[in-house]
């Protein structure tokens, strides 16, 4: 049971727990408790009775329980841990089975997120003995090498999110510096360590289509197949995550509003390819879905996957590229080297990087992120409802906008008389943003700011219907409102489709934080004039 969920619970139990209060078990249990408090009440009754010297386990006993039915127990740093409890309420799903009878050590340092005071004090909840010295001893010549160790370099002015595995976004004011994102500021978005790959050595692999495996160098994508650029944006489904966390505390990282950004993209038409390896009617009878897997691995040996509609993969018109250039150069380590799928319109999370496999099947991949990650659900399922099979994965992203400067409490000196205002737009599915309204007061009143298809001044030219693959940037100014002390500034974007953003974060609130695409408010103050003659 997680007693997060009830903080205020939690706090009120340990109070009670640390005035040895004189309620007694009974008195707790029967009382006109709610469930909720009864189940954290027997909980924090169990850490009391937990302060009696703990017995000693082996790890042979420890290994015996690594399955729901016999309990999952795991050791760390000589304790040992019953999370059985746990194990369905654990953010990455059942990753944990992994560990079970065994150290977590090892997996700690590979999702070394788990490395926080509030992750340990979860554990030691779950505390039920201490492991047998010997026992001990042996694991402590397990030597934990860094995976993270031979991680890129990257640019000191980035955002980090967490370190290892490596998430980082551009400070925000520079975002819509630039229609292409630099980059070395183009946000990283890792699961696992970056995979070292040889380029020589590199060798993709197509499966699934009737005339067995297709394997391809490097050298043979870039030579045996024409070479397609597009500009795309990619955007995370966690971008803006900190804005809904603010309405309610939802799991992920803390995104501000940079896990987006929009490059250029050369490389091989994944459908040419496709082709090649055999995909025609016969296959187009039964196959729904391309499946792609990373070369990056989690300890298991199962790597990062994830998969998108045949449909997409194979329309011309759907512009998928098995991509080896980024910005005119090749795709740099943190972004795929050697190759990436660039799926222009859709989440992010569907852009495998150091792509090694390409599967044709009747099936969506099987992998954690496609089956219990990057789902939407409703603003009332939280972790203990939350039912990963009810929900499509998310394919297409909504429309979403930002404002990039002013910066959240900048102070404009009144004396300028004229505030410009700044973002980005940009909507999924190629559907192209055709307005942005910009409100300065709040809400109460709208004007429509300047778009920007380029870098070029007054650049407005509209890509082919349905393939609006790059964000656009937009600007504003306006006359400061004469009284006025603070503003709220405002900003919705809208696209072909007239689809446009929800105005709250309630409504669109959901247990992951994706999603996240309500009007993006920002307040600045207004300076007085000082100098007053
Ligand atoms: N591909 C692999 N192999 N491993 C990953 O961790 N992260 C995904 C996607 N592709 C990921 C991956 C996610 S969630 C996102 S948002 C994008 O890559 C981020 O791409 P970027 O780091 O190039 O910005």
């Amino acid at each position: 049971m997680s007693t997060d969920v009830f903080p205020g619970i939690r706090l009120y139990l340990m109070r009670l727990v640390c005035k040895q209060s004189v309620l007694t078990l009974k008195e707790l249990l029967t009382g006109c408790l709610s469930s909720q408090i009864k189940k954290a009440t027997r909980f924090y009754v169990k850490a009391i009775e937990k302060s009696s010297p703990l017995p000693i386990i082996s790890q042979e006993e420890v290994t015996r329980h690594r399955s729901l039915k016999d309990g999952v127990w795991v050791t760390y740093q000589g304790g040992v841990y019953d999370i059985t409890e746990f194990v369905s309420i654990h953010p990455g799903g059942e990753k944990i089975m992994m560990a079970a009878g065994g150290a977590i050590e090892p997996f700690w340092s590979l999702y070394a997120v788990h490395n926080q005071e509030h992750v340990l004090e979860i554990l030691s909840e779950y505390k039920i003995g201490e492991l047998k010295a010997e026992d001990l001893k042996k694991q402590s010549t397990f030597k934990s090498s860094d995976p993270y160790s031979s991680d890129p370099e990257r640019h000191p002015a980035l955002r980090t999110n967490s370190l290892k595995p490596f998430n980082a976004e551009p400070p925000p004011e520079i975002l819509a510096d630039s229609y292409i994102t630099p980059t070395a500021f183009f946000f990283k978005r890792n699961h696992l360590p970056v995979p070292q790959v040889d380029p020589d050595l590199y060798r993709l692999h197509v499966e699934g289509l009737p005339r067995g495996v297709l394997t391809l160098s490097l050298e043979e994508l870039k030579t045996r197949f024409p070479k397609h650029t597009i500009t795309a944006t990619l955007q995370c489904a966690g971008n803006r995550r900190s804005e809904m966390n603010k309405t309610r505390q939802v799991k992920g990282l803390n995104w501000g509003f940079g896990a987006i950004g929009n490059a250029t993209w050369s490389g091989a038409k994944l459908r040419d390819v496709l082709l090649a390896a055999g995909y025609g009617p016969d296959v187009a009878q039964w196959a729904r879905h391309v499946q792609f897997e990373g070369l990056d691995k989690e300890i298991t040996g199962s790597a990062y996957g994830a998969s998108i509609p045949i449909n997409k993969a194979v329309s011309e018109e759907g512009d998928v590229l098995l991509a080896y250039e980024m910005n005119g150069k090749d795709i740099p380590a943190d972004h795929g080297f050697p190759i990436r799928v660039v799926v222009p319109g859709v989440v992010g999370t569907r852009n495998v990087k150091w792509l090694g496999k390409i599967v044709v099947s009747a099936q969506e991949s099987s992998s954690h992120w496609q089956q219990k990650d990057y789902k939407g659900f409703a603003p009332g399922i939280d972790w203990d409802t939350v039912d990963y099979k009810s929900a499509p994965a998310i394919q297409e992203l909504p429309v979403q906008s930002a404002i990039t400067t002013p910066a959240e409490g900048s102070v404009i000196d009144r004396s300028e008389e004229m505030l410009t205002v700044k973002g980005y737009a940009w909507s999924g599915g190629g559907r192209e943003v055709i307005r942005v309204d910009v409100s300065v007061d709040g809400g109460k009143t709208w004007k429509e700011a300047k778009l920007k298809s380029s870098d070029k001044e007054g650049d407005q030219t509209s890509p082919p219907l349905g393939r609006a693959w790059a964000w656009k940037l937009w600007e504003i100014t306006v006359p400061l409102p004469p009284e006025a002390q603070e503003l709220e500034l405002i900003c919705k974007a809208v696209d072909n489709s007239y689809n446009t953003q929800p105005d709250t974060f309630g409504p669109i609130w959901n247990v992951r934080g994706l999603l996240s695409n309500a009007w993006h408010r920002v307040k600045v103050k207004i300076s007085e004039d000082d100098d007053e003659e």
